[in-house]
């Protein structure tokens, strides 16, 4: 049997920027866990449907491992989905505790917001933003521009969340050729993070196992420890984790450090908030350097937080957010990055343009469909929905802490990670063969027969993550519990099994 580095086992639940943890058993190439997995059965399990060949066939799916699919592993086709649930091509239930993919933020079914959309179509199926304006476009910067923190008001539309981060990217360059700086060029990112995976964006991401089969890439990629405060690196304590950050920009040199490019809470890994007044800092550093600080909001904004935008939930003003998947709660594909007209500035004189460009970005149907979910935002009270459950959500994950493989609740907002420990003591974590043997050969396949869409990542330490739609409350946190809670206890009493 091959020994597999750890994320490459992990690929099909964890790798990326969040694949589903707990999508069944398949996909996996090593065949200890395709058995140990088939010990799970589904839901329910008849034949396989026409679906599932054509898939194998000819879908060639994101981050997963298509030869580990076969006629005993299925790929779950999910086809339905309304509220919190969604439903497979067998009719069984799951509650949807990543809203997807950390997107579909106001909650699955929304005829409504589909059909502005559609209404869109009627006028105006799709002009591009390559030197001309449509309404929905010019009316989603508006209000953007209106709800993003202080004096962001510039709003530069993409397709998605990578493509945010790489205009990002190549704005910061740009902007620091146009203002007199050619060699600012450096990124400071955390390790862990990920910012997505085009070879711009893999410069910043902070996972060794996403970046290396695709090296060389953009080069000026530098990274600094995160906010893991669980597990606070030797040497560091919260209050010093932002000096690394500075002590970085000076031995790369300020002069050739363009951007900080960082998460309000860190993702990968699971879910790292912020001591307090580390932003803070991070903004007086990049302000002494002449260092922008972009803040990577592509998970972070549209409520996940419990702020339109995470930099408003701990008070900081970055210089450009990227952001995506919430913007439409994941209707239509629509991403964005949005600054300041300081920094527009350079590119407003002469001749001078932001050489950068995407056919379908501010797609006027996308757009629409943005508006419409935020008029949702405003009209439902999604933020206050999770401003006032967030605690519940919390006490219902805290709850969990007396089962004793959870080591630690951390997060913010409807975003939150469990961190599975073989010794609540000391903090032991599993190895890399415990954590496949745990993760991939039991838990991930457990919580999908119970009914539980969650994320089982091990990219750092084994985590389960949870992010459920933002319409959730105190009934979908006791039914996300009513799974969690047996299948961690399950866990644990198997990890103790095989201690014997
Ligand atoms: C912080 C962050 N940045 C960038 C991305 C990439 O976004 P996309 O998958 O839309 O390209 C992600 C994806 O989850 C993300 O979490």
């Amino acid at each position: 049997m091959l020994a597999w580095p750890k994320w490459r086992v992990l690929a099909v639940h964890s790798v990326g920027c969040g694949l589903l943890s707990a999508a069944p058993y398949a996909a996996l190439e090593n065949t200890t866990h395709i058995m140990a997995a088939t010990d799970v059965p589904p839901q329910q399990s008849p034949q396989q449907s026409p679906l599932q060949a054509q898939a194998r066939d000819h879908l060639w799916m994101h981050f997963s491992r298509m030869g580990g699919y076969d006629e005993q592993h299925e790929i779950p086709v999910i086809v339905r989905g309304e509220g919190c649930h969604v439903w497979d091509e067998h009719g069984n239930k799951y509650f949807d505790g990543l809203s997807s993919l950390f997107c579909v933020n106001i909650g699955h079914g929304r005829a409504d917001v589909a059909q502005a959309g559609a209404d869109q179509a009627k006028d105006l199926g799709f002009f591009t933003n390559w030197s001309y304006a449509h309404p929905p476009a010019i009316e989603l910067a508006a209000r953007v521009a209106d709800l993003a923190p202080g004096d962001l008001n510039r709003v530069f539309f993409t397709s998605g969340g990578g493509e945010a981060v790489e205009s990002a990217i190549k704005l910061v360059r740009q902007y620091h050729k146009l203002t007199g700086n050619p060699n600012k060029t450096k990124l400071i990112a955390r390790e862990v993070a990920y910012h997505g995976t085009t070879l711009g964006a893999l410069a910043a991401t902070g996972i060794t196992a996403l970046r290396q089969p695709f090296e060389p890439f953009t080069p000026g990629g530098c990274h600094v420890p995160n906010t893991n405060q669980y597990r606070l690196k030797p040497g560091y304590g919260a209050e010093t984790l932002a000096e690394s950050i500075r002590e970085r920009i000076l031995f790369e040199g300020p002069e050739t450090v363009a951007a900080v490019i960082m998460e309000p809470v860190q993702n990968a890994g699971g879910c790292f908030t912020p001591p307090d007044g580390y932003w803070q800092r991070v903004r007086e550093i990049c302000d002494e350097f002449d260092v922008l600080l972009i803040s990577d909001e592509v998970i972070c904004s549209w409520g996940r937080l419990g702020e339109w935008f995470g930099a408003q939930r701990y008070g900081y003003q970055p210089d450009i957010i990227t952001t995506a998947k919430g913007i439409t709660s994941a209707y239509a594909p629509l991403g964005a990055m949005i600054f300041s007209d300081r920094i527009a500035e350079p590119f407003l004189e002469g001749h001078n343009s932001f050489t950068h460009g995407f056919t379908f970005a501010g797609h006027p149907i996308a757009c629409a469909v943005a508006l419409a979910n935020i008029d949702v935002f405003e009209q439902e009270g999604i933020l206050d929905n999770v401003r006032t459950h967030e605690a519940d959500f919390v006490a219902m994950l805290d709850s969990l802490r007396d089962i004793p493989i959870v080591g630690d609740v951390r997060g913010a907002g409807y975003f939150h990670a469990i961190e599975l420990v073989k010794d609540r003591e000391t903090k032991e974590s599993f190895d890399d063969e415990e954590s496949e043997w745990l993760l991939r050969g039991f838990l991930s396949g457990e919580l999908f027969r119970r009914g539980l869409i969650c994320r089982s990542d091990d990219r750092g330490d084994p985590v389960i993550q949870l992010s459920p739609p933002l319409i959730a409350g105190p009934a979908e946190f006791e039914e996300i519990e009513s799974v969690l809670r047996p299948t961690l206890e399950e866990a644990w009493t198997r990890v103790q099994q095989r201690r014997r």
